[in-house]
């Protein structure tokens, strides 16, 4: 980039982001969000750590072959296989860069058990064989906030020489503080040799609240990249969130005069697509694109709001893709409604897709005097109702509860064949997940079951998410219907249609175990 103040937005949503416990991802979810990533004008897309295991070489790959913009990066360890693997993955590219990296702390440096100079020379080997194969490396001294400034300096000048032309300075621990992290980019640019000639990265950790702003003083410091995930989705209290720090520097261009190239109207649409995928609800008062970022419930509030939305308001909601409701949604509502509703909701859908969330609208609008966007929303995240080829559908559900006891009948296709049974359990709940085990026996841990109310009112529809685990994979699953219980045993059953497909994948592949980030 030949303008000084361009800020790259690097997105790691897919692999920092995706290596949260809990945040996996299918196949098909992942080229989907790569996808909508991709338009949305993310300059780089780190698509996954392809040694990892088969599922992530495989999505590496073809977001790589699918990717029309943005450089796909594929992340390696300092080892010749990882970074063997990653070029493997990304090649396929038109722009593909891959990202290696090491600890460089003393902390981390005690873990492959090398000393100051055997871990220069790794280094050398690593970032040179990186760069025989690819012309778009990227280095990451792995907690480099914690890591003495002498060592740091010597070693980006070493990635610096081996031809590493981005430097990414990761704040792994979420450690470190806004002028902090400014300096740090100040010290490296005033002292390295060559440090003019690459651009400096960072990547913060929001343990202490501290990403975003962190991030920004990197960019005052001198970065001009920022690494960041969608709802700032990743590891413990997650990475720096893409919507605050673009945002950020979109509202504050007077004290921040940086630019990116993020259509911020796509920012909606992949919030609530990386919140339904990965199954971490956004919290109500999240920036930017919390539920309540835009509304304005007191009085006083209210009555400035009206007078002059600037009075409260530094940010449109069209802004960020969010857009006004103008076309009251109801039974009557046609088609071509639907569609442009759903245009304005941020979800652009095809003929197909649009006849089968027609289908569920009108059935939703038959229980509910009104649909408002809250709803529209959780009738497209409802990933029950995403194909029409899942290996188990439920047909009919009966519950009994109350006083005197919990029940339920419930009928489910498997794989063709309709079965029947009766279960009872602790609550209505438990007594239809109980049926479904019945009619689907398996062992996975129940490791979340969450209800939310979409709206207001007795009628609302309740969105449901499950998360379950088997052998180390976890899956998702979430259905939303203004019937509770249906909407949790539907939840429940995606999350196993999940666990069918994930199981297909390991028996065509292989078991593949998760390799671990800090063995190197
Ligand atoms: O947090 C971290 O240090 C990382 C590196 C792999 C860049 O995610
Ligand atoms: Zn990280």
């Amino acid at each position: 980039m030949t303008d000084p103040n361009y800020v790259k937005i690097f997105d790691t949503t897919l692999r920092d982001g995706e290596q949260s416990p809990g945040a996996t991802m299918s196949h098909a979810e992942k080229l989907e969000i790569a996808a909508m990533l991709d338009e949305m004008g993310v300059d780089i897309i780190e698509a996954g750590f392809p040694i990892a295991s088969e599922g992530d070489f495989a999505a590496v790959s073809e977001i790589a072959k699918n990717a029309r913009n943005s450089v796909i990066c594929g992340l390696a360890r300092a080892q010749f296989p990882d970074i063997d693997r990653c070029w493997e993955a990304v090649k396929h590219a038109r722009q593909p860069r891959i990202h290696t990296f090491i600890g460089t702390s003393p902390l981390h440096r005690a873990i492959p058990n090398l000393d100051m100079d055997q871990m220069a020379e790794r280094i050398e080997q690593t970032v040179t064989h990186a760069r025989n194969l690819c012309d778009d490396v990227q280095w990451s001294p792995m907690d480099a906030t914690r890591t003495e400034h002498d060592y740091l300096c010597r070693v980006v000048e070493i990635a610096i020489k081996c031809g590493a032309s981005t430097i990414n300075i990761p704040d792994t621990v979420g450690y470190t503080a806004p002028r902090e992290s400014a300096d740090l980019i100040r010290m490296l640019l005033e002292r390295v040799p060559g440090a003019d000639t690459i651009t400096f990265s960072t990547h913060c950790h929001n343990d202490l609240g501290m990403a975003t702003a962190n991030s920004l003083a990197a960019v005052e410091g001198g970065a001009r990249q920022i690494e960041c995930t969608i709802n700032g989705l990743g590891e413990r209290a997650g990475n720096t969130a893409l919507e605050e720090v673009v945002m950020a520097l979109r509202v504050r261009n007077d004290i921040m005069p940086f630019k990116t190239r993020i259509d911020t109207t796509k920012i909606m649409g992949l919030s609530r697509r990386v919140s339904a995928v990965s199954g971490f609800v956004v919290q109500p008062n999240k920036a930017v694109v919390g539920k309540n970022a835009f509304l304005h419930e007191s009085g006083i509030h209210q009555d400035g709001v009206l007078k002059n939305v600037e009075t409260f308001e530094i940010m449109k909601p069209a802004d960020i893709g969010l857009n006004e409701a103008n076309i009251a949604m109801g039974k009557h509502s046609g088609r071509a409604a639907l569609r442009a509703k759903l245009k304005d909701l941020g979800y652009e859908v095809g003929d197909n897709q649009l006849k089968d969330v027609f289908v569920r609208f009108k059935s939703l609008a038959d229980r509910k005097k009104e649909v408002f966007d809250e709803d529209l929303v959780a009738l497209m995240q409802d990933s029950s109702a995403n194909t029409g080829e899942d290996h188990l559908q439920v047909k009919h559900l009966r519950v009994i509860c109350g006083s005197d006891g919990q029940s339920a009948d419930l009928t489910m296709v498997v794989d063709g064949e309709e079965k029947t049974v009766h279960a009872t359990g602790d609550g209505p709940v438990d007594a239809c997940f109980n049926a479904v085990k019945q009619i689907f026996p398996h062992q996975a841990r129940l490791q979340l079951y969450q209800v939310h109310a979409v709206t207001e009112g007795t009628d609302a529809q309740a969105t449901v998410s499950v998360r379950m685990e088997e052998d180390g994979r976890i899956v998702n699953g979430q259905s939303a219907d203004t019937d509770t219980i249906l909407a949790s045993v539907k939840a429940y059953v995606g999350a196993l249609n999940h666990l069918i497909v994930r199981r297909e994948q390991v028996g065509k592949d292989g078991d593949s175990k998760q390799i671990s980030m800090y063995s190197h």
